[in-house]
């Protein structure tokens, strides 16, 4: 049986088992909703012993339940085994579950209504099966790295997009009922030595960089927050009090909890006392090294940790349970039902929508009915990856979905390139001949004489706790896998009409593909996930024009980046300038910037507005879920027209950048601080309208420790791209 025997076989058992999903009302906003939860945690609370609280705040063990993390139930208060279960893209271990696409191709197609969608999904199926706290979505690591081995969980390397993005999750997530969890926080940058090394990282940098996208997550009153496994400052991060008690609970006013990373946490009284408020999994990876349960009891019964510190802990934990109402009737836990529903349309939708055309030479693309098409790479077809054939995806032998490690899920079904363009040539008569491996022996034969030429090149990457092809997680090099460069060029010096398809958890360096005569068109299709052939298809045939654009930056050369992994501590010597804003300050000219995309139509800008009430200085507000709340207020709102001035329908993602003042520290010639995505037909006209907060027009100032909006003039600039503006005006504050 093909795979698309195998897609229609799951569909039909979809419409027999449809999922039990009541209706969550959607939780009120601010603090309400957190007053409301807490006064019913702290009744409950009031009711427990000593023992009770601890076992609500350790995990019962590695392996000790149906989940990756459990906690002991409480039944006096009708507390359940509460399961927490990865991950950012779906329900790992389960096997009647969506592999939904990962962060990064979410942020890609820059449609905040697909990536609610996908939360809201995320979410539903987290609760059919019973999963309490889903563990995801991932703001750290940001990407500053483009070698990192988990960036593909996150969305993207901007501080402004990733925090859109999480807080739409959240709210997706929660609003179904099921308590989402930010991580990794923070500054989890690298997987090498990802357990011991430190990454110090100075103030501002910290607030106006990797805090940023957290920020939102603790505004959208995100249920609890994972500390990561490195350290800041030399302090791990589950042990530091600057990063959990100063920076999340005090300053973000973050009214959740905060777990431990799976084994993150390195002693029983310095984690409590810093602001850690549930250990996972509650033992090490064998099964040893309790911290808390018995030890913590200990410790609170000889005045170590306050009585005052664990009730704060259990109180938090309650009232994230309250608050997404989990105390009335939620399921049981099952990881085998089959709850996909309609689920992987929205799969099918953010794969095609997130993939970002790069060059498409004397319009090549899209396909019209060619009479013979030639498919080269083993990225076109199933190999053990998509199979499920390696542990949580730890291989790179056929078509790419997702990365690799914790993050990764089974894949219900996988649609392989090969399969979907061969379904949809055959409705032309068009003959699809396949070579399906990376060797370029041979390979000539095959696309010689063929109309064009679809090459798919794949790079992988993933957790640091498996090592694919000599990768150690991060990556070692920022090339194509399987000589990708060498098989592109054996395949164009035999067909002039070569489409390089790159499926990648990151950046590659292209300019081998780019200088080689005959690549007539590159699809940047990164990490579609199991709808991966047809997201493709949709894109190489034209039903849908391309409109995802850039979250991170494709340099010329890996050194224009300047970062690598680093081999000990890292000192985050680049500051603020994080991917786009490292290339603009330096004047380096990138291959593709962050932004960029073409698509089969051409957009026009005209008509910029800007209204503005905005003041200079700083904060001050009372402190609310993500900080001070007139931080959260929009003081400027901007709008322009934006017309499709092409012959096909598309998409087009307007992106507001800004530019301080002089007046405050240097950040950059441009940072994104608004986008918008607009679907327009033939000749019709759409209004980009931009909300810029307080937030956006501050910097943190160190001295003051506030948010601050410096006195002069900002330069709004409003364009495709984050180098090619096409509307420019300006705010005088
Ligand atoms: C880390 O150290 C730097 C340099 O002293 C300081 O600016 C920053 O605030 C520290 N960060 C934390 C989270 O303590
Ligand atoms: C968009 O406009 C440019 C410049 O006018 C032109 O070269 C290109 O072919 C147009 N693209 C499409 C898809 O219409």
């Amino acid at each position: 049986m093909g795979i698309f025997g195998l897609a229609l076989l799951a569909a039909a058992a979809i419409a027999r088992a449809a999922p039990n999903c009541p209706v969550v009302p959607r939780q009120a906003s601010g603090t309400a909703a957190w007053d409301t939860a807490y006064a019913s945690a702290r009744a409950a609370v009031a009711r427990l012993s000593q023992q009770d609280k601890i076992n609500i705040v350790t995990g019962i063990g590695w392996e000790r339940g149906p989940c990756v993390g459990n906690t002991a139930p409480v039944n006096s208060i009708g507390y359940p085994q509460l399961c927490l279960q990865d991950g950012p893209l779906g329900i790992r271990f389960a096997t009647g579950t969506t592999a939904f696409t990962p962060g990064v191709q979410a942020a890609s197609t820059w449609d905040v209504d697909l990536i609610r969608q996908r939360g809201e999904y995320l979410g539903a199926e987290a609760r059919a099966v019973g999963v309490h706290v889903l563990l995801g979505p991932v703001a750290g690591a940001l990407g500053k790295i483009p070698h990192g081995g988990r960036n593909w969980e996150g969305f993207g390397s901007d501080p402004y997009l990733a925090g859109i993005c999480m807080a739409e999750t959240i709210e997706a997530i929660q609003s179904q009922g099921v308590q989402a969890c930010a991580k990794h926080y923070i500054v989890n940058e690298q997987e090498w030595m990802r357990e011991t090394m430190s990454s110090n990282v100075d103030d501002r940098t910290m607030h106006e960089i990797y805090l940023w996208p957290f920020a939102d997550a603790a505004h959208s009153n995100v249920a609890s927050f994972m500390c990561s496994y490195n350290k800041i400052n030399g302090t791990w991060a589950c042990e530091s009090d600057s990063v959990q008690n100063k920076l999340l609970k005090q300053e973000l006013g973050f009214r959740g909890y905060i777990m431990s990373d799976w084994n993150a946490q390195h002693t029983t009284v310095g984690s409590a006392n810093s602001g850690m408020d549930m250990t996972m999994p509650g033992t090490d990876f064998s099964g040893g090294n309790v911290l808390w349960g018995p030890q913590l009891n200990n410790a609170v019964n000889s005045g170590q940790v306050s009585r005052a510190r664990l009730d704060d802990m259990a109180t938090r934990i309650l009232a994230a349970w309250y608050l997404v109402g989990q105390d009335k009737g939620y399921p049981q836990v099952n990881l085998r039902l089959n709850v996909q529903g309609n689920h992987k349309e929205n799969v099918r939708a953010v794969a095609r929508d997130g993939i970002v055309l790069l060059r498409n030479e004397g319009n090549i693309l899209p396909l019209g009915r060619p009479s013979r098409i030639a498919v080269v790479g083993s990225g076109a077809v199933i190999g053990r990856h998509a199979q499920n054939g390696c542990q949580d995806k730890g291989c790179n032998d056929g078509a790419l979905g997702m990365g690799w490690g914790s993050g990764s899920v089974n894949y219900p079904y996988f649609v392989a390139p090969y399969d979907a363009i061969r379904e949809r040539a055959s409705r032309d008569g068009t003959q699809v001949s396949l070579h399906s491996s990376d060797n370029t022996n041979g390979v000539q034969n095959v696309v010689q004489g063929a109309d064009v030429a679809i090459v798919f090149i794949t790079a992988d990457s993933g957790e640091g706790y498996i090592t694919v092809e000599g990768h150690p997680g991060d990556r070692n090099h920022l090339d194509p896998w399987h000589n990708g460069n060498q098989l592109v060029q054996a395949v164009a010096a035999a067909n002039k009409n070569t489409i390089v398809v790159v499926h990648s958890t990151g950046p590659i360096i292209l300019e081998t593909i780019l200088n080689t005569p005959g690549v007539r068109a590159v699809v940047w299709a990164g990490l579609p996930s199991q709808e991966n052939g047809n997201a493709i298809v949709d894109i190489l045939y034209g039903s849908t024009s391309p409109s995802g654009k850039l979250v991170y930056t494709i340099a010329k050369r890996p050194e224009d980046y300047g970062v690598s992994i680093v081999r000990g501590d890292d000192n985050f010597r680049e500051g603020v300038f994080v991917d786009y804003r490292w290339f603009d300050q330096n004047n380096i000219e990138p291959r593709f910037e962050f932004g960029f995309g073409l698509s089969y139509t051409n957009f026009s800008y005209s008509g910029l507005s800007i209204t503005s009430n905005a003041r200079a200085g700083p904060a001050t507000g009372p402190t609310i879920p993500g900080g001070p709340a007139d931080l959260w207020e929009t003081v400027a709102t901007v709008t322009a027209q934006i017309t499709n001035t092409g012959g096909v329908a598309g998409a087009e993602v307007a992106q507001l950048y800004l530019t301080l003042p002089p007046t405050a520290p240097p950040a950059g010639p441009r940072q994104l601080r608004g986008f918008t995505k607009l679907k327009l037909q033939p000749g019709q006209t759409g209004t980009a309208t931009f909300k810029l907060r307080k937030r956006d027009l501050s910097y943190w100032d160190v001295g003051r420790q506030q948010w601050v909006v410096p006195s002069g003039r900002f330069t709004i600039s409003v364009g495709a791209s984050s180098r090619d503006i096409r509307l420019t005006g300006s705010i005088d504050v």
